[in-house]
């Protein structure tokens, strides 16, 4: 069923300026492609959470010495290292809780993410690969586009690097692996149940599965961007009211779910299970603007692409949204409940027809998803239902691109 998260469910509520707790360890999150458009003012505001992050670790292969000594001069909590070119990924990545990546090559007014796809998968896939190495269970926050294909590229090195068997193996007993219920973390090579033969490979695909799966819940594509526009771009519509004083409504108030992907019509914002009451009847009967708002969520990366005339892509609204997506994932790891937010992962049960890979809204905790937040596809109105189809066909696609890619080079 389609609960609706509350407004103070979705994404970080917490002030910056709470005062900072006694950490009994310290949490270290790194920033892979630190010294981009997002990843310095990520940088910036991830350390103003230092109640959460006590040592933020940047990682590039230019500036970031020069990055790290400035932001270490901030007056927080927080320790800030600097790990330039290759040679120093290991360091960058070791003992992180979260690694965010924002590394790689943005959009250019008249190219699509897709058009990414080229040079950021063979980084993605050499980032990926050291992640798996070094620190299998941090929680990694997917910035770099295409998100779409980087995401399912990313499970693949993961699962082949923690040896959780191969795509073929699952879909000899894909039924009853699938229907597993989920359990704690299987240690990757660990013995299989005895009995025959038979039982004993059952067995061991049973066991692939749960820690390719347990694997995958660790791994999110950021799509808070999506949620953040949804919310402000909401706010400003002719859907809600203005506030007495003339001011749009406060969008944080206004939790939208934007379920698909993160490229063009795979965004889908559920307008009609927004937090704050819309009127569905106006939804549909007034379809037109309905449209022109979806259409706006949608097309807001490529507004500030050609806004920006070519100096890059947004920059300044993702970073605060990939703060607010790697505060919540922390928030989740210390055990705080009910944190919930939408993003881009590998279901074990796909939500849409044969989707493995698709944005929902998830609760998290310390050991990645747990599971979404009541996604129903049946309480839709009929057109989100017809994005959704309409997404599924572009997403497939994307995911393919992602995994072969992984394939061809493992
Ligand atoms: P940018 O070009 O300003 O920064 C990218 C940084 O990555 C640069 O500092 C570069 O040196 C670094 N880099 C390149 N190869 C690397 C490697 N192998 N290892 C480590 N660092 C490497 O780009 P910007 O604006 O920061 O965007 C980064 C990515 O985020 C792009 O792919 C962009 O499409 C994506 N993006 C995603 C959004 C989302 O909602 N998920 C929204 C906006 C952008």
């Amino acid at each position: 069923t389609m609960s609706s998260p509350k407004a103070s469910e979705y994404g970080s509520q917490a002030s910056p300026l709470r005062q900072p707790a006694t950490p009994n360890e310290i949490t270290k999150v790194t920033i892979l492609g630190a010294a981009g458009g997002i990843g310095q003012p990520l940088a910036l505001l991830l350390m103003l959470h230092s109640e959460y992050v006590q040592h933020l670790a940047l990682y590039d292969l230019v500036h970031v010495r020069g990055i790290a000594a400035d932001l270490s001069h901030v007056d927080r909590q927080c320790k800030v290292t600097a790990h330039l070119g290759p040679d120093e990924l290991t360091e960058a990545v070791r003992d992180a809780k979260v690694i965010v990546i924002p590394a790689g090559l943005a959009q250019k007014p008249g190219m699509s993410r897709d058009d990414l796809f080229g040079s950021n998968a063979k980084i993605m896939y050499n980032l990926a690969k050291v992640c798996a190495q070094v620190n299998p269970s941090a929680h990694l926050a997917i910035i770099s586009n295409p998100v779409n294909s980087l995401v399912p590229l990313t499970c693949e090195v993961y699962q082949r690097i923690l040896g959780a068997g191969s795509r073929k193996e699952k879909s000899a007993d894909s039924n009853s692996a699938l229907s597993q219920p989920a359990a704690p973390p299987a240690s990757p090579g660990a013995a299989a149940p005895a009995g025959s033969s038979a039982q004993k490979s059952a067995g061991k695909q049973q066991q692939q599965q749960q820690c390719f799966h347990d694997c995958c819940r660790r791994i999110f594509g950021v799509t808070t961007l999506d949620v953040v526009r949804a919310s402000t771009l909401s706010a400003k519509s002719a859907f809600f009211k203005p506030e007495p004083n003339g001011l749009f409504k406060d969008p944080a108030k206004i939790a939208i779910p934007v379920v698909g992907g993160h490229a063009g019509k795979t965004i889908i914002p559920l307008l009609s299970q927004s937090t704050m009451k819309v009127d569905k009847k106006r939804l549909i009967e007034e379809k037109a603007t309905t449209l022109t708002l979806i259409e706006s969520i949608q097309q807001a990366g490529i507004e500030v692409l050609n806004a920006k005339k070519g100096a890059g892509s947004a920059t300044l609204a993702m970073a605060y949204s990939a703060c607010r997506f790697t505060i919540s994932l922390l928030r989740a790891q210390q055990g705080e409940p009910n944190i919930i937010e939408c993003a881009y992962v590998r279901h074990q049960q796909p939500l849409v027809s044969d989707l493995e890979y698709f944005a929902a809204p998830l609760v998290l905790s310390k050991d990645g998803y747990v599971k979404t937040q009541g996604f129903s596809l049946n309480k839709l109105l009929p057109y989100e239902q017809q994005m959704i189809e309409e997404g599924a066909k572009e997403l497939r696609m994307s995911v393919a691109k992602g995994e072969d890619f992984a394939k061809e080079q493992l």
